[in-house]
């Protein structure tokens, strides 16, 4: 898989004009990620525009549900023709296990990832918030555990635990990270970053970067330079 097939670009935008705008803008981006606040927004309108530029979907909606449920919208989910797609976890192993089952006779299954944790919650909002006893990085690994168990392809996770959690689910097992950032760019809210090419080399599948290339003053520039330095 060339650099280009590993890089996905979030289309974190509130309006369909608004992502047709980035998708123009950018064509050389080959995996687009929708979220929720698009999805909501556009229902699979959105997603029909990429198909129809022959783009790879990673839709990010972090289902959390009972098992029924998740189920469900897993099954209408893969009728999109969508690429990757995520849930939590921590709704448990039956879910997980439903939602694999639940995609299995699609005719062009996405790869399913698991939340193990959200990025957004540190050490401190799992002891005393959620209550959970466990250390960060065996939290996160345990949840890994736990999905790849239940039949899920791969996870999200920071790349700070990108290297063990490769270690610990083997080289089958998907792992995409959000929080890159290339040296020259601003790190923005995201707090615990890594370089596109150190995070590759730590053993992710797939990077997720969004602002350092959309916010760009010239985001195709941002691109090339991105991959370059990769390749470097
Ligand atoms: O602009 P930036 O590169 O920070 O975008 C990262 C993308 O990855 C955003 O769409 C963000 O919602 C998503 N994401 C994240 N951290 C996670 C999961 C998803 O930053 N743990």
């Amino acid at each position: 898989m060339s650099v280009a097939d590993q890089i996905i670009v979030p289309l974190d935008v509130p309006t369909e004009e608004a992502a047709i705008a980035l998708l123009d803008r950018l064509p050389e981006i080959r995996f687009w990620k929708v979220g929720l606040e698009l999805f909501v927004a556009t229902g699979p309108t959105i997603l029909k525009h990429l198909k129809d530029r022959q783009k790879k979907i990673f839709l990010d909606l972090k289902f959390h549900d009972i098992p029924n449920t998740v189920a469900g919208a897993c099954r209408s989910a893969s009728e999109y023709g969508i690429d990757l797609m995520t849930l939590h976890a921590t709704a448990g192993k039956n879910a997980l296990k439903a939602a694999t089952e639940a995609i299995a006779h699609s005719p062009s299954p996405p790869q399913l990832l698991a939340i193990t944790l959200l990025t957004s919650l540190n050490a401190r909002d799992l002891a005393f918030d959620l209550k959970i006893p466990l250390e960060l990085p065996e939290y996160a690994l345990q949840m890994a555990l736990l999905a790849k168990d239940s039949g899920i392809n791969g996870a999200v996770c920071s790349p700070q635990e990108v290297a063990p959690l490769r270690r610990v689910c083997g080289q089958d097992f998907v792992l995409v990270c959000p929080g890159v950032r290339p040296t020259w760019a601003q790190t923005g809210d995201q707090k615990r970053v890594m370089t596109p090419k150190k995070a590759l080399e730590a053993g992710a599948d797939y990077l997720v970067i969004g602002r350092p290339i959309t916010m760009a003053d010239d985001p195709v520039m941002a691109w090339k330079r991105i991959i370059d330095e990769v390749e470097s």
